[in-house]
């Protein structure tokens, strides 16, 4: 797909399929203007009739003659003032839908000019750009490597972005955005990758690629003599239970100076979760496949930062292991020693992402890190208290949870925090270790949080648990891609540049 951006008047631009945006009352954009002169007042005329209404985010396709244009899209905007970053998005997102629809190869995308209501970050026309970038990656989006028939090539080639001018923070913006979709596509194609082929050493695998195509990605990968050399015993005792071993993979992005302290990333990677020998019930598991979804965040943010470039050190660290049932699988009972010499006992094998991330965690410490966010597909308790729209915020430290939280804002990807205090982490006490893996029913989001932060002491710690956050169930069956968008917008707004 070719995308681009175009300063020149939306009248004069030629395309198979122009798309512009109808306010539902007040002022027309100028594009919107532009194109009802050229069209010769169909636009009013249409409004007038009811054929279109402006209401926020329909989209009516209207075919066109004598005109730079064989169709248009008309698509609804909404009231000015209802026109937040997240409503212009599902205005956006009902465009690009209705131009899928149509044979046109090429689109001219006119709603740049359409303003967004809010603060600077959420409503400059850069933020705009940003959003539309990000916005056409994500939703020409498609899977379908394991089809034996592949479906017809989409018809869509070329997509220009009409935009006041063509400077440089402007084409940044776009290009940061159309980045952002992109590292989303490669989450969701990680996350969508069958469990058969996606499995710890293919993780790693991945990494080495990323590293062989980008020159400033270095890695590292820990296989289980080495893990079991340093004592990641929680990791090793996940990954015991399955003919696919574990794999700690390092990825490190150096892009600040030598001595800037780098942001860390800790992604939970369980290619598949069976619970283990505490056996899932069957509906569903296929789901399960997911549960490497903040470890596919981790690698989409990363591919981010090789076609960005920012001036930031980032450090990601994917804790990766099969959760499965065999002879050699780890017991409800079985008591190991982590990384940092702390016990525990594991009451339920099903509680094993806080298994592999509690060794992680540990490990990240050499980095000596400016902050470390784990990402991870952690509990359902997540959502059942939050559904599928916020992730779950857990952090030791109250600037860097407001600044997610801020970030997730300005992405429309939002979190949404929930308390980490001391009164929940007796529900982790054991009779016979340190701690239990498990609580009890009440409150699972936060004391798997409590479980991590243990082992998180020494420095500045979110945890983002995305459980109900990274994929989609139901007809849509995929993953979503988030939180790639939270994760790049704090980055970025970290990178000196
Ligand atoms: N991967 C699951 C959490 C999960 C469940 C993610 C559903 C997405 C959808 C995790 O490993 C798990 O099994 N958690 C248990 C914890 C419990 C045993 C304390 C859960 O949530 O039931
Ligand atoms: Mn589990
Ligand atoms: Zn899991």
């Amino acid at each position: 797909m070719n995308f681009s951006l175009s300063s020149k008047p939306v009248a004069s631009t030629k395309a198979d399929c122009l798309v512009i945006g109808l306010p539902e009352k007040g002022n027309w954009p100028e594009s919107t203007t532009q194109a009802d002169e050229v069209l010769g007042g169909l636009i009013k005329k249409l409004e007038s009739n009811g054929d279109v209404t402006g209401k926020n985010a329909s989209a009516r396709t209207v075919p066109l003659q004598d005109a730079p244009w064989d169709r248009m899209v008309v698509v609804g905007t909404g009231k000015d003032a209802d026109r937040t970053l997240q409503n212009y998005r599902k205005a956006l997102i009902a465009a690009v839908g209705a131009v899928k629809e149509t044979p046109a190869k090429s689109a001219l995308l006119a709603l740049t000019d359409t303003p967004v209501t809010g603060a600077e970050a959420v409503s400059s026309e850069a933020a705009r750009l940003k959003m539309i970038g990000r916005t056409l990656e994500e939703h020409l989006y498609s899977f379908t490597g394991y089809k034996s028939k592949q479906p017809d090539a989409p018809k869509l080639n070329k997509v220009s972005v009409a935009a006041a001018s063509g400077g440089k923070a402007l084409k940044d913006a776009f290009n940061l955005g159309l980045a952002t979709g992109r590292g989303m596509n490669y989450t969701r194609d990680l996350g969508n990758t069958p469990p058969n082929i996606c499995h710890p050493e293919w993780l790693a695998e991945q990494a080495r690629t990323l590293a062989k195509e980008n020159d400033c990605i270095q890695t590292e990968i820990l296989d289980e003599k080495q893990m079991k050399d340093l004592g990641m015993n929680t990791i090793l005792a996940v990954g015991q239970g399955s003919a696919q071993p574990p794999r700690l993979i390092v990825m490190e992005y150096r892009g600040g100076k030598a001595d800037d302290k780098p942001y860390v990333l800790v992604g939970k990677g369980i290619t598949f979760d069976t619970g283990g020998i505490s056996l899932k019930p069957g509906a569903g598991m296929d789901e399960m496949k997911y549960d490497m979804g903040g470890s596919a965040s981790v690698f989409g943010a990363m591919k981010v930062l090789t076609e960005v470039q920012p001036k930031i050190n980032v450090v990601a660290v994917v804790a990766a292991a099969e959760n499965m049932p065999d002879g050699g699988a780890a017991r409800p009972g079985d008591i190991v020693t982590t990384l940092s010499g702390q016990t525990v006992e594991i009451l339920n094998t099903d509680a094993e992402g806080r298994l592999v991330l509690c060794d992680a965690l540990t490990y990240v410490k050499k980095y000596d890190p400016e902050v470390v966010i784990d990402l991870a597909t952690l509990t359902g308790a997540c959502i059942i208290a939050l559904g599928h729209h916020a992730t779950g915020l857990l952090s030791n430290n109250d600037g860097l949870a407001n600044d997610l939280l801020a970030a997730g804002e300005r992405a429309d990807d939002r979190a949404w925090r929930l308390p980490l205090w001391e009164d929940y982490q007796n529900q982790l006490d054991s009779n016979f270790a340190d701690m239990a893996n498990i609580g009890d029913r009440s409150a699972g989001t936060i004391t798997a949080a409590c479980f991590l932060a243990r082992f998180t002491k020494e420095y500045r710690w979110a945890h983002l648990d995305i459980a109900g956050t990274a994929w989609h169930s139901g007809k849509a069956k995929g993953a979503s891609g988030r939180p790639v968008p939270m994760l790049v917008d704090y980055l970025m707004s970290n990178a000196d540049n």
